[in-house]
């Protein structure tokens, strides 16, 4: 069966809507047609600085979450990237092969080491992308399986995506083909969802105000709120103009990815109706798709014993796959076996 691979930070109490449209929806519907690997990355975690407790229960409640929206253990590696070593290991290498300003050049790295400021700017945080291409590649494909490794994420990660096949082309070209090359699977309405307070920029969990966020999992009410306050743009048209209507274009897209339909039907269904109403049917659709992944998780949190245990065996299964990948890897580059 062709591979899907991703991954998600656990550097909040919860995902947020732009992490569930971006990608979640998506790894939850990859599972029926891929042999799936869906990873927390606690390492990429540890790049800005962190508190250990945090990290350790955010982990927890990543899984949690992942399992609640629809992730089927028995079908999918659910696994926590530092249970298997093969990805920093692969980071080695791969960095090996990257140049430094190719590094340089990723805008994520420069955002972000503008925005913590040259003391808080770790080398960790600068070879990121390289730990990322490590966790995608380790899960190529074999030879004869179908051979497609798709990735599902927001478009934020789309020049992530693009370093990850730059090197698995440049390792097979130095060392014989190896590495199937990977592409991004990048929703097309709901790539990038935007701040309910700032509708020019991403909705972001280390950038935007709680107000700007919907998170998965918080209480109902809030979430309400926050939906009714965001902010919209002059005039009272329900209409997506990305350019002069920036906020009710965001909510728009978010309303027709949670329901399924085109854009354009929304139009129709409002029109003549005032913003408020609208919102109230967001809010309503917001809680229905998210109130029974809250009550899951918080439900899957109950028992961490069985959480671990998933975990565990999804590190199992990915770490198999993950060993087969290095042991390739170390005989290309010229390591000598270990007899
Ligand atoms: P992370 O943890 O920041 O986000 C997880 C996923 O959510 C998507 N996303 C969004 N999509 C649409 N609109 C938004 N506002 C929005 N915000 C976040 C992200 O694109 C991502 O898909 N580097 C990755 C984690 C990672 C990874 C990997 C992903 C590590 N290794 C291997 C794929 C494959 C990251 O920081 O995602």
């Amino acid at each position: 069966a062709p591979r899907v691979l991703s991954g998600i930070q656990p550097t909040a109490d919860s995902f947020h809507l732009g992490n569930y449209l971006g990608a979640l929806r998506q790894w939850v519907a990859l599972q029926d047609t891929h042999e799936a690997f869906y990873c927390v990355v606690d390492l990429h975690a540890i790049t800005v600085e962190h508190d250990p407790a945090a990290l350790r229960r955010r982990s927890r409640v990543a899984a949690a979450q992942l399992l609640a929206m629809g992730v089927d253990p028995d079908r999918a590696a659910v696994f926590v990237q530092s249970h298997v070593p093969e990805h920093t290991e692969l980071a080695w290498v791969l960095g090996c092969l990257t140049g430094f300003g190719e590094a340089s050049r990723m805008t994520q790295f420069k955002d972000k080491s503008a925005k913590y400021g040259a003391s808080a700017t770790t080398v960790g945080l600068f070879t990121y992308p390289i730990l990322m291409a490590a966790d995608i590649l380790l899960y190529t494909p074999e030879p004869g399986e179908g051979q497609v490794l798709q990735v599902p994420v927001g478009e934020d990660q789309r020049q992530h995506l693009e370093l990850t096949r730059d090197l698995a082309q440049r390792f097979n070209h130095r060392f014989g083909e190896t590495f199937v090359l990977p592409t991004a699977y990048i929703p097309e309405d709901a790539a990038k969802i935007t701040d309910l307070q700032e509708p020019t920029v991403k909705m972001s969990k280390s950038a935007s105000s709680p107000q700007g966020i919907v998170e998965v999992l918080e209480q109902p009410s809030t979430m309400r709120k926050k939906i009714m306050r965001a902010v919209t743009d002059t005039g009272s048209e329900i209409r997506y103009d990305e350019e002069n209507k920036p906020g009710i274009t965001n909510l728009l897209r978010i309303y027709a990815a949670l329901e399924g339909v085109p854009v354009a039907e929304l139009e129709r269904r409002y029109e003549g109706q005032g913003y408020g109403q609208f919102k109230k049917d967001l809010a309503q659709l917001l809680l229905d798709t998210f109130t029974p992944i809250r009550e899951r998780t918080e439900k899957l949190l109950e028992d961490d014993k069985q959480l671990d245990r998933i975990l565990a065996d999804g590190a199992a299964r990915a770490g198999a796959v993950a060993a087969r990948t290095m042991e390739i890897v170390r005989e290309r580059v010229g390591f000598v076996g270990r007899g």
